[in-house]
């Protein structure tokens, strides 16, 4: 990957997706993990996933900083206090990691990291599981009560896993907290899924939760990990101000920021930066630049929420509700780059991008590039963009991009704003029940129809994929820093 000039002098650069996540953070994480010092994740959890290929070995990684698997003992990873840790899933994390001869010397743990326990997994399947039309169409990994339980003041932190008196007694006070608030579901919806939990080993019919199992484990995880449990705030802080470089691995997208997002389709933790330099231990003053990832010209979403550039609108999003890469498999043929059905050239897009989730394994919903969304995002996340997944278009011969949305529901107030039916809107309102309503206004472009893989060079960019990137800049006020081609860190041009 080439060096660039935007990083001249900087010392804390956080990386962040400006969409609803998986535009491609990972490749530029990993890259300037060569770059940095130290490396920081700040928020979200075992909900967040990514694929780092090394060696033609591929790692899934949900929790470990992906800069680990460079293996460079100079460097320091850091798991923030804004990260809640399912400490059992980080331990398996790392050895699998440790099969592969990939160590974690410098992997540190911040001590008030909220921890992710059986029963916050419970929690979030059963709600999943009982709201069935209003479902967010969650990950399933406890994320949204463990995050609830922070502000409720239940939280058992990494700090609690050192103290094995003080961390039996906070999960017997959890666990009798949460029993009578379980009593409202249904019991067989409980069996069910705490039967699946772990072979069922924190289950205890009847009462629910075999707390003895549970707060055993956890010893035996805070044995495991109490070396790289410390004050991570404090490390950060020093790294600053020994002039270091830093770099923050942000998680999930904007518009999933429970702040900025599509509230109540998000998840829990806050995706900006803001929320990502907090969960770091860090304020926005101390960070120097920011590099918005930005998939382009489609884009994609998972899970339930609006999304008014779907292609094949309410019909793909139900599709992708239960479709995984092999239930797709059998429509390879019809999904062309070609088809008049938005539909299909949705599916057409996201079999060549490969757009299942890592965690789950669900299939991306998929649209084309919303530019009145990305304004939105710019306006926290900063001008700095990396167009990503480009290369994915190239056999497509008519590319649309979203300049507005038009408003089409009945009048609606928005702060001081009065917003009647044929609104045009050109900065995205991130109101669940506005962008629900909201009709895309395109603007077509004829598409570049070459590879462009092989593109290291401006110079090596068809011209008709150039004229996509200036006007991207033009109709944000943004400055385009790279553009990715392909998942290889070299398959990336420096603008
Ligand atoms: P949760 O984070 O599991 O509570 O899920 C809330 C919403 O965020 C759902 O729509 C998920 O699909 C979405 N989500 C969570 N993590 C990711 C991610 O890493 N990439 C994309 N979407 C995510
Ligand atoms: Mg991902």
């Amino acid at each position: 990957m080439p060096s660039h000039t935007w990083l001249d002098g900087k010392h804390v650069v956080g990386i962040v997706d400006n969409q609803f996540g998986d535009a491609g953070k990972g490749k530029f994480v990993n890259w300037l993990t060569d770059w940095a010092d130290v490396t920081v994740r700040g928020t979200g959890g075992a909900n967040a996933g990514h694929t780092v290929s090394i060696g033609g070995r591929k790692y899934f990684l949900h929790l470990v900083p992906s800069g680990i698997t460079h293996d460079d003992p100079s460097k320091v990873h850091i798991i923030g206090h804004g990260v809640v840790l399912d400490p059992k899933c980080l331990i398996d994390e790392l050895e699998l990691l440790r099969a592969d001869g990939v160590s974690w010397n410098n992997l540190r743990i911040s001590h008030r990291a909220s921890l992710v326990l059986p029963y916050h997994v419970l929690e979030d399947r059963l709600r999943e599981r009982a709201a069935s039309g209003s479902k967010i169409g969650t990950t399933g990994r406890g994320i949204g009560p463990a995050y609830q339980d922070i502000v409720g003041r239940l939280a058992i932190t990494a700090n609690d896993l050192l103290n094995p008196d003080i961390l039996a007694a906070k999960v017997r006070r959890a666990v009798a907290a949460k029993i009578p608030l379980l009593q409202g579901y249904d019991q067989v919806d409980i069996h069910e899924i705490m039967l699946g939990l772990n072979g069922g080993k924190y289950y205890r019919p009847g009462k629910i939760f075999n707390v003895d199992e549970m707060i055993t484990d956890l010893r035996l995880c805070g044995q495991q990990l109490s070396d790289m449990i410390c004050d991570t705030d404090l490390l950060v802080q020093e790294a600053m101000k020994s002039r270091q470089r830093i770099l923050l691995e942000g998680a999930q997208g904007f518009f999933l920021s429970y702040l900025y997002g599509t509230y109540p389709y998000v998840t829990s933790s806050d995706c900006s930066i803001q929320g990502l330099a907090a969960g770091a231990g860090l304020t926005m003053r101390d960070v120097d630049d920011v590099l918005g990832i930005t998939k382009a010209p489609y884009m994609t979403r998972v899970g339930r929420g609006p999304f008014p550039t779907e292609m094949g609108g309410q019909k793909s999003s139900d599709w992708c509700d239960t479709s995984t890469q092999t239930s797709e498999l059998p429509f390879a043929r019809k999904a062309t780059f070609e088809s008049d059905d938005e539909f299909m050239l949705g599916m057409a897009i996201r079999m060549k991008g490969g757009e299942y989730g890592t965690t789950t394994g669900r299939a991306r919903r998929v649209g084309w590039l919303d530019l009145p969304l990305l304004r939105r995002a710019m306006k926290v996340n900063g001008p700095n963009l990396a167009l990503t997944l480009m290369d994915v278009l190239d056999e497509c011969p008519v590319i649309r991009i979203c300049t507005a949305h038009t408003y089409t529901g009945s009048k609606i107030r928005w702060g001081g704003q009065v917003i009647d039916g044929g609104h045009v809107l050109n900065v995205a309102i991130p109101e669940t029940s506005v962008l629900e309503r909201c009709t895309p206004v395109y603007q077509e472009f004829p598409g570049w129809l070459s590879s462009t893989s092989d593109a290291r060079r401006q110079s090596d960019l068809p011209d008709k994929l150039w004229d996509i990137v200036r006007f991207v800049e033009e109709q944000t006020s943004g400055r385009v820093r790279f553009v990715s081609v392909g998942p290889d860190r070299d398959q990336t041009v420096s603008i």
